[in-house]
């Protein structure tokens, strides 16, 4: 998130991320860029690609140790992938961000810590900056600033090599100044280099925060770059701050799916939905409702819980089904998605949520009651959702379909198309494993379930659409992975067009090219 201030004279953005643990989502949406799985290090992938050595005698049969065979294979890749130009950029980047997730003092941490102690020593002071994150607490009544735990993890960092030349600082309330003062004597890190990250209105105001701070030229200055850096460009981030600030009304929007608790694993699809949203002036507002309790099983196992997911899904102006895997749920799912194409209520499904749109028509409307996707059952007679047949059911992961697919139109007389400014195809990126099975497609289509966006085959199913509903559509691929802050995807803003019964006038004024 400091990165927006390090926009160097050549005019081209210089980072590269490599994150350890956390979302890549976060840094992809706040400096538009995309990054691949290079950009991710885990434990496991370096763990892997040291036992591979091994076995291939590159150690020459010795021990394998933490220390350095792990911290070199750590080493190694963040150096090569800050070295592979990005994408659209001609060369290296000028400046590698690298996120390292965890606590210090984990044991998980330790050879990723080793690894950064090695790369600073290697790369020489001017070339190093390092932000330690910590928490300042607040205990008692009388709400006490607590620099302890800062203290003690700066102390740990000190111990293993590590010397923090700046602390991000998260906080309730803005920190006051003996508190700053206090953190600088113990942690002997400078006042100007203290930053304050408190809890703000909206997301956008983080940036905005930060420079207020200075925190760019604190940045730079370690890196030694402040003569050739220009001034932070922030009136975009201004905007989204007021902007978002300003609204009053709100979408109401139901969220039908697997783990309502873990809502970080659909954070993408939460932030596409605030793009969209915010273009429409309008602040969402998510209501989570745990598919296995639309189900008619919890009616008497929890009547309350089964009362209250049908009246939040009532209420709701839209519902949207994302992608998951496993078959918890498909019932509540298949439900929902029965539900708004019954109603006319606004309909988007990703990933299975096309899946379940598909199998709730198949037994639905053509009566095969008992269609399913043969990921849920192998012996169904009628598999209108099936595995993609190039893949090895064996391998898990490798089998997977991912990455940036073409998808091709297949009328000009479907909302999508026109959402994606009539394109005659679109990439979008995929993930998954199960497709709809092309056999039935005829069959459906007669029946009024169309599929408007297909791969360049023709044999794999895209896009669907139902034409006799205001908006009934699922995409095979994850388009929340595209959505930026001013650039909302347009089938998320299609679909918040829809709920607030403004994407007809939206699309005519498109036809106008007003
Ligand atoms: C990073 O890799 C881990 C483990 O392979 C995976 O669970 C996680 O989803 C990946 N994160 C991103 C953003 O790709
Ligand atoms: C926010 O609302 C105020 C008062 O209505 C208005 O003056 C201002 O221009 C708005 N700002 C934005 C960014 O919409
Ligand atoms: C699909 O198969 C699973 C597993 O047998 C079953 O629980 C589920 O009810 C089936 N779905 C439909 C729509 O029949």
């Amino acid at each position: 998130m400091l990165v927006p201030c390090l926009l160097l004279n050549t005019g081209k953005f210089l980072f590269l991320m490599i994150a350890v643990d956390l979302d890549l989502g976060n840094y992809e949406r706040f400096l538009d860029i995309t990054l691949t799985r290079e950009n991710n290090i885990t434990a496991g992938k370096i763990y892997q690609s040291v036992l591979e050595k091994e076995r291939r005698g590159d150690y020459l049969g010795k021990t394998v140790q933490v220390v350095p065979h792990i911290s070199d294979a750590i080493k190694n890749h963040i150096e090569s992938v800050a070295t592979i130009p990005m994408d659209g950029q001609e060369g290296p980047a000028d400046v590698c961000v690298i996120e390292l997730g965890g606590t210090v003092g984990d044991i998980e941490s330790m050879p990723f810590i080793e690894a950064l102690r090695q790369l600073s020593f290697s790369v020489g002071p001017d070339n190093f900056c390092l932000i330690h994150v910590s928490l300042i607490p607040v205990l008692g009544v009388v709400g006490e600033q607590k620099t302890k735990p800062t203290q003690l993890s700066v102390r740990e960092l000190r111990a293993l090599g590590l010397t923090p030349h700046l602390l991000a600082c998260r906080s309730a309330q803005p920190i006051l100044d003996n508190t700053k003062e206090k953190l600088s004597q113990f942690c002997h890190v400078p006042v100007c280099n203290i930053l304050n990250i408190h809890d703000v209105p909206n997301i956008w105001h983080i940036p905005l925060l930060l420079t207020n701070q200075n925190a760019h030229h604190s940045i730079l200055k370690q890196l030694n770059l402040v003569r050739i850096a220009t001034a932070p460009d922030l009136r975009d981030w201004t905007n989204m701050a007021a902007t978002y600030d300003n609204l009053t009304n709100s979408v109401k929007i139901a969220m039908v799916g697997k783990y309502v608790g873990l809502t970080d694993s659909y954070l993408s699809v939460v932030k596409a939905l605030l793009h969209a949203c915010v273009a429409c002036s309008l602040k969402p507002s998510i209501d989570w409702i745990a598919a296995t309790d639309l189900e008619d099983e919890s009616s008497k196992l929890k009547p309350e819980a089964h009362a209250a997911a049908w009246e939040t899904l009532r209420k709701a102006s839209c519902v949207l089904v994302p992608g998951g895997f496993g078959d918890r749920g498909v019932k509540g799912m298949i439900l929902a998605a029965k539900y708004a194409r019954e109603n006319k209520v606004p309909y988007l499904g990703i990933c299975l949520g096309m899946q379940i749109s598909v199998i709730e028509f198949a037994g639905s409307v053509l009566g095969w009651e008992k269609a399913n996707s043969t990921e849920f059952d192998d012996g169904t007679l009628y598999p209108v959702v099936i595995f993609m047949p190039e893949g090895s059911k064996t391998h898990m992961g490798s089998t997977m379909r991912l990455g940036s697919r073409r998808t091709v139109f297949q009328t000009a007389d479907c909302i999508t198309k026109r959402m994606y400014h009539n394109s005659e195809y679109v990439d979008e990126r995929h993930r998954h494993r199960y497709e709809v099975n092309s056999e039935f497609i005829e069959t459906f289509e007669e029946a009024g379930l169309k599929f408007v966006g297909k791969d360049e085959t023709g044999k794999r199913m895209e896009i669907l659409e139902l034409p006799s509903h205001p908006f009934y559509v699922g995409v095979q691929f994850h388009p929340e992975f595209k959505s930026r802050p001013r650039r909302p995807s347009p089938v998320f803003l299609g679909f918040i067009l829809a709920a607030t019964g403004q994407l007809d006038l939206y699309l005519e004024k498109q036809i106008n090219g007003s």
